[in-house]
């Protein structure tokens, strides 16, 4: 069937927000259609490229960022603080993989949530529930849950500063290898997870300053001065994503390309084989993820594969399972043997976090630090028991101290996630808890490599 950037319009489609002025969401549509793209075709072509390494088992795949962005928490420190947070993640992995370490923020784009019921009732009231602030506000009160299509136009623009900046610090001098030492946040200072990171950078920096005197530097070596960061949101708007979809006029590929983020994602409430979002997802020609629940059939996994990637192109299609730290040892195995058998090259990530939320007695939702590792850890079990390749992870983190996810080393506990709980969705890492997990994964990955833990060598 033919493809056009507004063809899901005649599908099924689930998660769609009801905005009570038809003419002026249209209105909104078209002047996003007119406006620059975010990103273009060669960026995600070469994203493409760098996932089609981790679908051989070449690199390793790290995503993170926030659940939700918002307006309320734009700013530039934020920014920049997740951006180091990735970064020292992103190291403690090299470190522990032996290989390129493909980085991929959920940022520049993530504000549209799918949600599990469409409306929330607080004391008695019922209002339709938060969609994200690029559809309607957070505040429990009638008008600020109305859709309102001029979000659109703010999540455009607060989009294309956030690309700015993140583009500046991973080209612009923070990501230099050299200054790996100032990626700390203040408040991760002392925290054992530092304490071992300052351990590795130390060792990073006598390789530098051997291949210094062997005349390699970041001045005459890039990959040592500068790093790629990608962006990426789940495509749940399709009308924002059509107004931004273009058709590449650069290269000579002359596919349709979202420009809203160099990949987007398919969520675990929206993969419907016959609905608007996979015919969306479909027709363009980025990488893509697609979110695997613990609902999904083996057999409906290789039809919708084979629908996304028909042409068995490595770094197009990246499997995003999200089972459950208590599911992931008998879900996964079946859903990887049968991609096994198709055939299809995949790379197949692990999000530990959105089969891991749970209400705290306090009714605050959390995640239990431990379940997150138990899913990343049962993850990898679940590839050396098929003999697949674990290739990457998925997290909701930020860079901020906040107190969302309990557990870790610097203890979170249920009583004190009231303190700094600042999420607008579901409950993030904060930056400790976050490389405690980069740790864990690069021992994980030793193991697989059959070598010492990283663990017991930085300490
Ligand atoms: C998400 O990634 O924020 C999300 C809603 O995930 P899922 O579709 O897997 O529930
Ligand atoms: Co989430």
């Amino acid at each position: 069937m033919t493809w056009q950037p507004n063809s899901w319009r005649s599908f099924p489609i689930c998660q769609v927000p009801e905005y009570p002025d038809a003419t002026r969401l249209q209105a909104v549509e078209e002047m996003l259609a007119s406006r620059p793209p975010l990103v273009f075709a060669g960026e995600a072509q070469s994203l493409q490229q760098r996932l089609g390494a981790v679908a051989n088992g070449e690199a390793f795949l790290l995503q993170g960022g926030d659940c939700a962005e918002s307006f309320a928490e734009f700013s530039a420190n934020n920014i920049r603080d997740s951006f180091k947070v990735l970064l020292q993640m992103a190291v403690v992995l090299t470190y522990g993989a032996s290989m390129p370490v493909v980085k991929i923020g959920r940022m520049a784009g993530q504000f549209a949530k799918p949600r599990s019921s469409p409306t929330e009732v607080i004391d008695g009231v019922e209002l339709p529930s938060y969609r994200g602030d690029m559809i309607n506000g957070m505040d429990f009160n009638p008008d600020e849950r109305i859709p309102d299509p001029r979000r659109l136009l703010r999540v455009y623009e607060q989009s294309s500063s956030t690309l700015n900046l993140l583009r500046a610090f991973a080209q612009g001098g923070l990501a230099d290898l050299t200054k790996v030492h100032s990626w700390v946040t203040d408040f991760l200072k002392d925290t054992p997870q530092t304490q071992r990171f300052e351990a590795l950078a130390e060792r990073i920096e006598e390789s530098l300053n051997f291949m210094k005197a062997c005349g390699i530097t970041p001045e005459n070596a890039r990959p040592l001065a500068e790093t790629e960061l990608y962006t990426s949101h789940e495509a749940l708007l399709l009308g924002y994503e059509q107004a931004l979809t273009r058709r590449d006029t650069i290269t000579e590929e002359q596919g349709w390309y979202a420009t809203s983020a160099h990949m987007v994602w398919i969520g675990d409430r929206t993969r419907q084989p016959d609905g608007a979002h996979i015919e969306y997802m479909r027709g363009i020609s980025n990488p893509i993820g697609l979110k695997c629940g613990p609902s999904l059939d083996p057999d409906e996994l290789v039809r919708l594969i084979e629908i996304l990637n028909p042409d068995n192109i490595a770094g197009r299609l990246t499997l995003i399972a999200r089972m459950g730290a208590d599911k992931v040892r008998t879900g996964l195995p079946p859903l990887l043997k049968a991609v096994q058998k198709s055939g299809a090259k995949v790379v197949w990530c692990c999000d530990p976090m959105h089969g891991n939320t749970v209400k705290a007695s306090s009714g605050y939702k959390t995640r239990r630090v431990n379940d997150v590792m138990a899913e990343v850890t049962g993850f990898f079990d679940a590839h050396d028991e098929v003999g697949t390749y674990p290739g990457g992870v998925h997290f909701e983190m930020t860079g901020q101290n906040v107190t969302e996810c309990v557990g870790g080393v610097v203890d979170v506990t249920e009583a004190s996630l009231g303190d700094r709980y600042h999420t607008h969705c579901d409950p993030r890492l904060n930056g400790a808890q976050a490389l405690e997990l980069a740790f864990l994964l690069a021992d994980l990955l030793k193991r697989r490599r059959g070598e010492r833990s990283i663990l017991s060598e930085a300490v």
